[in-house]
């Protein structure tokens, strides 16, 4: 599903240059969940970014299910990112001025879903990421871990094939934590290919492959045999 090549992102600076990520090589398969580990600054983010299509590479090749994704026009790259990729960022990106259910429902809303069904599938999203009772609050009236949970919701609209989470429980306590490896656990065994940035132990022991990063570089990528396994 993933394929990079000689991944190199460099930022920069004035004068100076920060080089986040360099020369990453990785395959991620379908069905694989996958947790980078790594401490502050050694570009995890910056990856996670590269891998939804935030961002472009300053060098190397990234094909997503086999297309370049450097082709890719503008339009191109906001459908691919809509339809198949489920984002949950470290800043959340909720809109301000709309409710949960209207965060949830905005990606829905871009791919043209029925007023009806759209309403529908937002409230069924956030019950079940425990959020019910908190349909008609707007994000400056909900906790921290909540809002987290919004943007869980929202990830999921689509029904993406890929889910790209950077520190999804960082805000959260251990219940509301371990509702969302929960729910991870319940879409990788539907299938879905989740590459999760995380310092929490406990995501990244139900995970099934550790990819450490270090000043940018992979430092490790070890599979934890544990059944079934995806191919690049
Ligand atoms: N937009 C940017 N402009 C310039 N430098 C950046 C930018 N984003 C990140 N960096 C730098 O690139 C390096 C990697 O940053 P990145 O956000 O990928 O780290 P991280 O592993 O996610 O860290 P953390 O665990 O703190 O979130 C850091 O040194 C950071 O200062
Ligand atoms: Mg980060």
């Amino acid at each position: 599903m993933i394929v990079a090549e000689g991944l190199t992102k460099v930022y920069a600076m004035g004068r100076v240059q920060v080089r986040a990520l360099y020369d990453v090589d990785l395959r991620i398969g379908r069905g694989e969940y996958v947790a980078i580990l790594g401490p502050s600054g050694s570009g995890k983010s910056t990856l996670m970014h590269l891998l939804g299509c935030l961002d472009t590479p300053t060098s190397g090749r990234y094909l997503l299910d086999g297309r370049p994704v450097q082709h890719l026009g503008r339009n191109d790259l906001a459908r691919v990112r809509n339809d198949r990729i489920g984002f949950v960022f470290q800043s959340f990106n909720l809109l301000a001025h709309a409710t949960a259910l209207g965060n949830v429902e905005l990606p829905l809303i871009y791919r043209g879903t029925r007023r009806r069904q759209r309403h529908d599938r937002a409230a069924e999203l956030l019950a079940q990421v425990g959020l019910a009772d908190r349909l008609d609050h707007r994000p400056n009236e909900l906790s921290g871990g909540q809002r987290q949970r919004v943007a869980l919701a929202r990830a999921l609209a689509n029904d993406p094939d890929l889910i790209l989470a950077d520190e999804p429980t960082g805000n959260l306590d251990t219940a509301a934590g371990d509702e969302v490896v929960n729910l991870f656990e319940q879409l990788v065994a539907r299938g879905k290919t989740i590459i999760v940035v995380t310092h929490d132990l406990d995501i990244a022991a139900r995970s099934r492959r550790f990819i450490r990063l270090r000043d940018g570089a992979i430092e490790s990528d070890t599979p934890v045999s544990r059944g079934r396994e995806g191919n690049p």
